[in-house]
């Protein structure tokens, strides 16, 4: 049987569309409260409406993940709502691949604001809107991190960033009661995903995986659901691999 979530209320950061979207409706059709946060307003609305078309609780927020004062405010609308927060993705994303020597400062400036501040952020936001229940964060992490890529410097930066900070986070929150835990998905064609790699890239990755395929926005919200849920209330500090298998092969 699946987890039940009644009780929870959950800030998912990214959540108009892709794994963010998909974790949405996951933790909602399982009884979460979930702020449907996404910086694209329509967005955010169709993934909250749908939510609350087929019963579930949902609040659709408009606002930038790097904009500390904005993931405050959307945890107290959200508190204000349905209660204390119990848990936070982490999953908004800004993205940008190419060789190390075309980075460019505002480029970079970007996705470190909106990858890595906005975990930041998030769990700040967390601390200050949690009630007495325990807490769980989930950020959203990358087989990149584990595994050198080219042409990825700047999003291996974050990624590896967000590896470090769920283990020392995990550590830190542990004694309050605040389990930190990331998933790492392998390729999913999201639409984000899809704007940075063509079919010949999917090719390549379907071939390295060892499960011969894709993922699915659903299987990486499976994981995402299984973390923050008491399911897990004894794991923290883990990065959960939703990848096929690309990170266990080395050949
Ligand atoms: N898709 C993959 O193959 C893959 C693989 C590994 C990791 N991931 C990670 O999963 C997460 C989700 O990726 P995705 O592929 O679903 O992306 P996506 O681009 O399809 O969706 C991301 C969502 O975040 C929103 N967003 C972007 N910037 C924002 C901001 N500043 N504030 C609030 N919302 C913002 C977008 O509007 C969009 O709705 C990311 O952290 C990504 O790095 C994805």
């Amino acid at each position: 049987m699946s987890e039940d979530l009644t009780d929870q209320v959950v800030l998912v950061t990214g959540a108009g569309r892709g794994i963010g979207g998909a974790t949405a409706r996951l933790l909602a059709a399982r009884g979460a409260a979930v702020g449907v946060f996404d910086i694209a307003a329509e967005l955010a609305h169709a993934t909250a409406d749908a939510i609350t078309a087929s019963g579930g609780k949902a609040l659709p927020i408009v606002a930038d993940a790097s904009d500390r004062k904005a993931v405050f405010a959307a945890a107290a609308s959200l508190s204000a709502a349905f209660g204390p927060l119990t848990g936070v993705v982490n999953d908004a994303i800004f993205i940008r691949y190419g060789p190390v020597e075309g980075v460019e400062e505002e480029v970079l400036d970007r996705m470190f604001a909106v990858g890595i501040k906005g975990a930041f952020w998030g769990v700040q936001a967390l601390l200050t809107h949690r009630g007495e229940k325990p807490a769980s964060v989930v950020n959203l992490a990358s087989p990149v991190a584990d595994l050198g890529t080219a042409n990825t410097s700047s999003y291996t930066a974050v990624k590896g960033a967000i590896v470090a900070l769920t283990r020392q986070l995990a550590v830190e929150l542990g004694p309050r009661g605040v389990r930190v835990n990331a998933v790492a998905p392998g390729a999913v064609p999201t639409p984000g995903a899809r704007a940075i790699v063509d079919e010949a890239g999917y090719a390549r990755r379907r071939a390295q995986t060892p499960l011969g395929r894709l993922g699915e926005e659903a299987e990486i919200a499976a994981a995402i659901a299984f973390l923050i849920g008491p399911d897990a209330s004894f794991i923290t500090g883990e990065v959960l691999h939703a990848d096929g298998g690309i990170t266990a092969k080395s050949m």
